[in-house]
């Protein structure tokens, strides 16, 4: 697949179907992961490949858990503003909302679950290149995926569902479900780059790039 196509269609794709990933394609996603960068190639990096249905439905718990902590707090004022407008950032929150509850409810089907930890990374910056490039590659064959850290509500009980070693550091950055999609890929829409882009100084705009540059 061409670069331009997996960055530019890379999507929170959380509908999947139940079918697995094969091992092939799943040591693709974790090898394309370890390829990004991190601080000084520390790469103070860890892994788990989520596919058996025991842990994947103990970690859906955790999710719904987490999913409605996050729609009755930080979310509760938007929730509710979504329900009753219609204007178009109401509108793209619902849908979002929507797919979130698809994932809470249909948790237990996801085929293959990864997540990321990381260990003394203060600025987490290390972790987020490696996550991204498991979620292209995942793209590149296919394959659906969507970043969440919403079970960060949870604390340790994910770690110990995991039986990560807590006492050395480790922290969970995300958890990727992922899955072929039912849907289709679509570009990202995204507010334009000359929205949020300046050029030598803050404030001086760049050329307006009214469209998306792919395809
Ligand atoms: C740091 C980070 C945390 C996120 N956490 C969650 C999450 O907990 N649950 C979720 O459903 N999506 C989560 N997302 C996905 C975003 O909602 C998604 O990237 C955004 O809505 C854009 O979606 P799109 O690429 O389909 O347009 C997260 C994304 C990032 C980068």
């Amino acid at each position: 697949m061409d670069i331009r196509e997996a960055l530019y269609t890379t999507r929170a794709m959380r509908r999947v179907k139940p079918d697995p990933v094969p091992d092939d394609v799943q040591a693709r996603i974790i090898d394309a992961a370890i390829r990004a960068p991190s601080g000084g190639n520390t790469q103070g990096w860890r892994f788990v490949m989520v596919d058996d249905k025991g842990q994947i439905a103990k970690i859906g718990e955790l999710m719904a858990e987490s999913i409605d902590m996050l729609f009755s707090t930080i979310y509760k004022e938007q929730a509710e503003y979504a329900q009753t407008s219609d204007d178009p950032e109401a509108k793209q929150f619902k849908a979002i909302m929507n797919s979130v509850h698809w994932a809470r409810d249909n948790f237990a089907e996801y085929p293959l679950l990864l997540f990321a930890f990381d260990q003394f990374d203060t600025s987490g910056g290390s972790i987020f290149p490696a996550v991204w490039n498991a979620m292209l590659q995942a793209r590149a064959d296919g394959v659906g995926s969507s970043l969440t850290s919403v079970l960060l509500f949870k604390g340790e009980e994910p770690l110990d569902v995991l039986g990560v070693p807590k006492e050395e550091g480790w922290r969970m950055a995300c958890c990727v479900p992922m899955g072929y999609p039912l849907g289709k890929w679509g570009v990202a829409k995204r507010n334009p780059a000359h929205e949020v882009a300046y050029r030598n100084t803050w404030g001086n705009p760049i050329d307006p790039i009214p469209e998306p540059l792919w395809p």
